[in-house]
């Protein structure tokens, strides 16, 4: 009995996750859930332009979209006095990676949030894995709200109207490096 009830459950959980990630991609054009591979990441993370940001106390992290996090999971280590903070709009991921952070002792707050509506101004990194959609939509809020030495890096989708300091390709994909002046 506990089985099945355990399966069930299991099912009802990916019922639900795969009904969110169809109507958000479909009506509302966010990006599904693709992960970036630790490779690339480690690659991305070494191509950082302006590390000494990153080195000072509070200096704040966001992966947008985060997904299962693997960005700030990866950049953790190598930087003990940033903030970390992971921010994703489907409620069965924020649950999943604040359980699993918990456990694994890692310091990554999540935020269950559309990142449409985050405040931006406290942001020293920036790190995107998403759309042009959603990148479109970003530019001005980045304009508007980001500091001046705000770093902003995209893998993928560029930022329409934006300068990037470097392109880089990483594992088939080009990288978009920013900073906000
Ligand atoms: C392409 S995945 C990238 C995941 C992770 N950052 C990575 O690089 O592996 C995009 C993620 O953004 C989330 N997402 C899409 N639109 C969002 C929104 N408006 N607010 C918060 N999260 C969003 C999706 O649920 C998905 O987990």
């Amino acid at each position: 009995m506990f089985w099945l009830i355990l399966i069930l459950l299991i099912i009802l959980v990916y019922l639900v996750f795969a009904v969110t990630q169809f109507i958000n991609v479909t009506f509302k054009n966010y990006p599904p859930l693709i992960r970036t591979g630790r490779e690339a990441i480690r690659e991305i993370i070494r191509a950082i332009p302006d590390v000494n940001a990153l080195n000072r106390a509070g200096a704040v992290v966001y992966e947008l979209g985060c997904g299962r996090a693997p960005f700030l999971r990866l950049m953790g280590p190598a930087y003990p006095k940033a903030k970390l903070i992971g921010v994703e709009n489907l409620a069965i991921l924020c649950l999943l990676n604040r359980l699993l952070f918990k456990l694994q002792g890692k310091r990554i707050k999540i935020l269950r949030q559309d990142l449409l509506t985050l405040d931006l101004s406290s942001a020293d990194l920036i790190y995107c894995y998403l759309n042009n959609t959603t990148m479109t939509r970003l530019s001005e809020k980045f304009k508007r709200e980001c500091r001046p030495g705000t770093q902003i890096i995209s893998r993928r989708f560029l930022l329409p109207d934006w300068m990037p300091v470097a392109v880089k390709e990483i594992k088939n994909k080009k990288v978009y490096f920013y900073i906000v002046n």
